[in-house]
């Protein structure tokens, strides 16, 4: 059998020893991956594996780049997460550091589809919902207030290239009249050091599978503020009330069901600061999915507009917590 696929990154995986001599490696894309080199590896006598590589920019049309770091970044939150609960992440089977490369247990798409996925098929389950904001409220909490943490996760200035600037400042600099509001959310994002973040987690990022959720692509990982991921994800479900309209209703619960499951797992702080805080970053992230660096892609010009009119209002009034965010979010769209 001869090897087949990309062959840098073969030669990288045999260099790092994961590929041993004389087996033949078999590399496959996994859909996804604007940041990165995602292959399915199937190494002969060996369970398969997901190789993922940093690439030097990301693709996406505006100029974004970041630290090839970010692969570490993520090895290192997999790993503390497997700590906290191993069911909540693929187990980290190799890291290559000088290669910006690891590798992962494959979970398969057959027991472990992608939620975006079910989401798209009209499989929106609110206890799925439930079981994931509980799943990250315990990640929050095993790691607030815990130096270790804050110094294995300094990783304030990726973050920064990859989340507040091009979700939050750019958009700040093309709206003066938004722009306090916008830079006193992300100035606070900067400086609040709570808990360990994961920075994306969105349907895409999380796999359905039978004990609940399993959160990839942790490379934005960051110690800061854990209201970002309450919000970021809470952000996905409500544009996808706009995207998927025939599940709007299920969607809209399945995001009260996830926020509701969150925010009843808060041990770190008063719960109702960090629900206004989420508040307001749910309506600054909805205006940078139609005004950031990186635009929702399935948005059509009037779902759009829809997004923009919501997140404005949010914006023109006094911050909402979330979970009354999520209780106002208009239902008749178009
Ligand atoms: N361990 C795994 N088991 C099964 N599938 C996986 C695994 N890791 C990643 N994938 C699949 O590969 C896709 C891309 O992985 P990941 O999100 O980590 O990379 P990425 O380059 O950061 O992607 P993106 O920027 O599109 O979010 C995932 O959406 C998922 O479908
Ligand atoms: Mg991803």
């Amino acid at each position: 059998m001869s090897d087949t696929g990309d062959a840098a990154t073969i030669a990288a995986l045999r260099r790092a020893g994961i590929a041993p001599a004389g087996r033949a490696v078999s590399l496959a894309p996994l859909s996804g991956g604007v940041s990165c080199d995602v292959w399915l590896a199937r190494i002969e006598g060996e369970a398969p594996v997901v190789v993922k590589r940093a690439l030097p920019q990301l693709r996406v049309a505006a100029e974004w780049l970041a630290p090839v770091e970010r692969a570490e970044n993520e090895v290192r939150w997999l790993q503390r997460v497997a700590g906290i609960d191993p069911r909540l992440v693929p187990a980290v089977v190799a890291s290559v550091p000088e290669e910006h490369m690891f590798a992962l247990a494959y979970l398969t798409p057959e027991a472990h589809p992608v939620w975006r996925d079910e989401l798209i098929a009209g499989r929106v389950d609110r206890d799925f919902a439930a079981g994931l904001g509980r799943a990250l409220a315990r990640i929050h909490a095993a790691t607030a207030d815990r130096a270790a943490d804050a110094a294995a996760f300094d990783s304030m200035d990726l973050f920064d290239a990859l989340r507040i600037s091009p979700f939050l400042r750019y958009v700040a600099a093309n709206r003066p009249e938004l722009a306090p509001r916008l830079d006193a959310i992300a100035d606070d994002l900067q400086r609040r050091r709570v808990a360990l973040v994961h920075g994306d987690v969105s349907p895409k990022n999380i796999l359905a599978g039978p004990a609940g959720g399993v959160i990839l692509d942790a490379e934005c990982a960051v110690y800061g503020d854990p209201a970002f991921d309450l919000a970021f994800c809470t952000t996905h479900l409500l544009l996808k009330t706009i995207w998927l309209a025939g599940h709007a209703a299920a969607l809209k619960d399945s995001a009260s069901a996830f926020v509701a499951a969150y925010l009843a797992g808060v041990t770190w702080e008063p719960v109702g600061d960090l629900a206004t805080r989420a508040g307001s970053l749910v309506a600054a992230l909805l205006l940078a999915r139609v005004e950031g660096k990186s635009p929702a892609p399935y948005l059509d010009g009037n779902a759009k507009e829809t997004v923009r009119a919501n997140a404005l209002a949010l914006l023109a009034a006094a911050p909402l917590p979330i979970d009354q965010l999520i209780a106002a979010w208009p239902m008749e769209h178009r």
